[in-house]
């Protein structure tokens, strides 16, 4: 097998982090991704938080051993929990999480009373809570778990009635209190995000500024990287995933747009992932 450099190596529980690289492309479409999609394990937003550092710790070792340059925790849970720990494990490599940059942003952008809607796993660690508080402590933070967003978001179901209802059924805090911001603290729910302006035009008196972490997590790499250094691979890009690839190379045409991805499997072995055999996809008429 070649050895073949990344820009980036990018990774989440599952398909939410191709919320990050949408947006990462967006930026640069020049850059080159090596994707890791730990659909074995999702949803982790339930899961033990220990567990959690373990799977991000894991996936982090693999993205650098598979030469990337940097690494983005394109999941909040994993970088409410496990980010300090993987840059500690990690010092070689920058590794950049999806809260901090957002919750700058937010703590200096005037709204009073902000919501954060995450998983269980995001909103039991206080992550948002208290970086944001840090940068300034006279804010009102409101944190919603939405355990439903995730399965949905897999399996590509992003509008509808159902859809609807279960998003106001969440929102409907965040309304009670007038939150004039939202957080999207989950990268699984940018996809939703159509959906969530519908309902909330109809639940809020004045409809919140929602801001999607991924904008920061691009403008912190964008500092950390060298615009002159050269780019690997001409915008190739690798998704690999610990569960069913042809699940996953639908979900790319779903959630990126048709393309011939490239997409291939990894596996776990005990607390480390290792590269299986890779599929190219083929390009859909
Ligand atoms: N998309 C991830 C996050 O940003 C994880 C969601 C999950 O698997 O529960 O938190």
């Amino acid at each position: 097998m070649t050895i073949e450099r990344y820009d980036e190596g990018v990774f989440d529980s599952g398909v939410g982090g191709l919320s990050v690289v949408r947006e990462l492309l967006r930026s640069d479409p020049s850059q080159s991704i090596l994707y890791l999609a730990d659909q074995f394990h999702v949803p982790y937003g339930g899961r033990p938080l220990e567990e959690i550092r373990q799977f991000a710790t894991g996936i982090s070792r693999f993205l650098s051993a598979n030469s990337c340059d940097a690494i983005v925790m394109a999941c909040n849970v994993s970088s409410a929990t496990a980010l300090s720990i993987v840059q500690k494990k990690f010092p070689e490599i920058p590794v950049v999480g999806m809260i901090d940059g957002v919750s700058a942003k937010v703590a200096n952008s005037g709204f009073q009373k902000i919501g954060v809607l995450a998983t269980q796993g995001t909103v039991l660690s206080e992550a948002y809570p208290k970086i944001i508080t840090a940068f300034k402590p006279t804010l009102d933070i409101y944190q919603v778990a939405c355990p439903a967003f995730v399965p949905l978001v897999e399996s590509g179901v992003l509008e509808g009635r159902e859809v609807e209802r279960i998003i106001a059924e969440y929102l409907h805090p965040l309304a009670r209190k007038r939150c004039e911001a939202i957080i999207l603290g989950c990268t699984h729910y940018p996809f939703l995000l159509p959906a969530i302006e519908k309902v909330a035009r109809n639940l809020f008196s004045s409809p919140p500024v929602i801001f999607n972490p991924a904008e920061s997590v691009r403008a912190q790499l964008s500092l950390l990287r060298d615009p002159a250094a050269v780019r690997h691979n001409e915008g190739r890009h690798l998704f690999l995933t610990t569960g069913d690839p042809s699940v996953l190379e639908h979900q790319l045409s779903l959630f990126l747009g048709k393309g011939d991805w490239k997409v291939g499997s990894a596996e776990w072995s005990g607390e480390n992932l290792r590269r299986l055999a890779e599929i190219a996809a083929q390009p859909r008429a």
